[in-house]
């Protein structure tokens, strides 16, 4: 079946919605989604949003946090658009009714995060930020937008010119051949290579293999940033914790309750993220268990009423005061290269959110960033591509040659079992080096034909080609820098200040 509209969204978190609600007063805007619109990042975030709302707090604060968090590897300039922008759309959303939860006097309730110097997160029915946001921003959304779900890309299409014209999707109805003037790629990111994740387990970052297949440029790919909190039982992630909950109090302790953060950073608990995982990572590695102490948070089931609810549900119950926590896969600050309209290497693909590699995140991104980033890119491009319009243009499509032969994948499991043994929060040479003999060869990954897979297979794929691309980007930065920490080089190295590591077309430069 073909659809032919003027702008297709791949993905349905909140920089699609951001964007959609903006484009679809001009265009015709087509929708396509993996799984259900209640299950993106952005749905599940708990914590809020970072933006400078009280008079205590300043742009500037906002920027130098991020910047220290991501341990300087970042666009500058991208970053001060996004706290710019950002900040003042949030205060416009502020005034429009978002329901974010408010002190008496009606000023929002600011919380704390990992190496925020200000509260500033805010936030909506205590830790159903996401849900929140999104559920509004879905009660906006026209009639007019189209909403396919259940749906997933598997490849984009470029026309002879080599602008991006579309994507072949596959659902139960079978394939699908949409062509489109604009194609935004805004599939999040790709925890659910992990098997240990906050993420949901469609998180497999499609929208990153489909870019690079088409020959977008990727950068960052090493940099996957571990939340140091998960509820851990029965050996194994149950759901997020958020930072909010140290924000409010909480305090890291092992079995003994003594605090774990203590002398390791002036920030003790709420250090930036790779920071925590890594001691969290480090304890339990030694047999350790690891807990957040909330005996100093008042209310808490009134506060954080979605993590009382996951405890309950895990037989986790509060009244002694500890939640077992240990780290896992949650936010990709790679993806693909896009500039601040959301524009890709590819003319008319663009790819906001997760997906994207704007360079705001730098080496570790700071908490409460995603959702802003969200709303501020998602509404950056909105606004471009209603200037740029919908042209005359060739819609002639371009077969790439494909090959038949399928390389030799491992199973799911397997894949997220190694994720964690020699991708996860510390590599080293070695590990890498082996990892890399087992996976498939990037030019292999670049051809191969999807045409005859099943949804299952095809998301098996997809991450066959992100843990590639994480694994060549991985051995290749050798040092540490924020969430890339090799136990093999464990300093920052000025050599790689300032470096990107990029895929481009099937080869990879530094
Ligand atoms: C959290 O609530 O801890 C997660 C928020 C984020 O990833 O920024």
């Amino acid at each position: 079946m073909d659809v032919k509209t003027d702008v297709l969204i791949i993905g349905s978190g909140i920089a699609a919605l951001q964007a959609a609600l903006l484009l679809e007063e001009h265009f015709q805007v087509q929708i396509v989604t993996k799984s259900s619109l209640y299950m993106s990042s952005s749905y599940r975030a708990q914590g809020g949003i970072a933006a400078v709302t009280s008079e205590k707090d300043h742009i500037e604060h906002h920027i130098a946090d991020t910047l220290k968090a991501g341990e300087y590897h970042h666009e500058k300039k991208h970053v001060t658009t996004l706290i710019e922008d950002g900040t003042k759309i949030m205060q416009k959303y502020l005034k429009t009714g978002l329901p974010i939860d408010r002190h008496v006097d009606g000023k929002p309730a600011l919380g704390l995060e990992g190496a925020h110097s200000h509260h500033r997160i805010l936030h909506a029915g205590g830790d159903r930020t996401g849900q929140i946001f999104i559920d509004y921003l879905l009660h906006k959304l026209s009639p007019k937008t189209k909403v396919n779900c259940y749906e997933m890309a598997y490849e984009l299409l470029r026309n002879t010119d080599g602008d991006c014209i579309g994507a072949l999707t596959k659902g139960q109805k079978g394939i699908t051949r949409y062509l489109a003037h604009h194609v935004i790629l805004a599939t999040g990111g790709a925890g659910a290579l992990y098997s240990s994740t906050s993420n949901y387990p469609t998180n497999t970052g499609d929208g990153i293999a489909l870019a690079f297949r088409a020959g977008a440029a990727i950068s960052d790919m090493e940099f996957m940033q571990f939340h140091p909190s998960l509820l851990w039982c029965e050996n194994e992630a149950k759901g997020l914790v958020s930072e909010a909950v140290r924000g409010a109090g909480g305090i890291f302790v092992d079995a003994q309750r003594q605090p774990i953060m203590t002398g390791l950073h002036a920030q003790l608990d709420l250090a930036p993220r790779h920071i925590t995982a890594l001691a969290l990572f480090k304890k339990r590695a030694a047999g350790e268990e690891t807990f957040i102490d909330i005996t100093n948070i008042q209310n808490f089931e009134v506060k954080f009423p979605t993590i009382a609810q996951l405890c309950y549900d895990n037989q986790v119950y509060l009244q002694d005061g500890l939640i077992p926590v240990a780290p896992g896969s949650h936010f990709l600050m790679g993806g693909v290269i896009a500039d601040d309209k959301g524009r890709t290497t590819i003319p008319n693909l663009y790819a906001v959110g997760e997906v994207a590699c704007t360079g705001v995140h730098g080496a570790n991104r700071l908490a409460s960033n995603s959702l802003l980033e969200g709303i501020t890119f998602g509404q950056r491009m909105a606004q471009f591509i209603i200037q740029h319009g919908c042209h005359q243009k060739n819609f002639t499509h371009d077969h790439h040659q494909c090959a038949e032969i399928m390389p030799s994948l491992f199973s799911k499991q397997q894949l997220q079992q190694y994720m964690m043994q020699f991708l996860g929060i510390v590599r080293n040479v070695n590990d890498l080096q082996h990892f890399i003999q087992q996976l498939p060869s990037l030019q292999s990954l670049l051809y191969t034909n999807l045409k005859g897979l099943e949804q299952a297979e095809l998301e098996l794929f997809m991450m066959h080609v992100v843990a590639t691309l994480m694994a060549h980007a991985a051995i290749t930065r050798t040092e540490t820098r924020g969430a890339h920490i090799r136990t093999d080089k464990l300093e920052m190295d000025a050599h790689w200040a300032s470096r990107w590591i990029i895929f481009s077309q099937g080869q990879m430069k530094v």
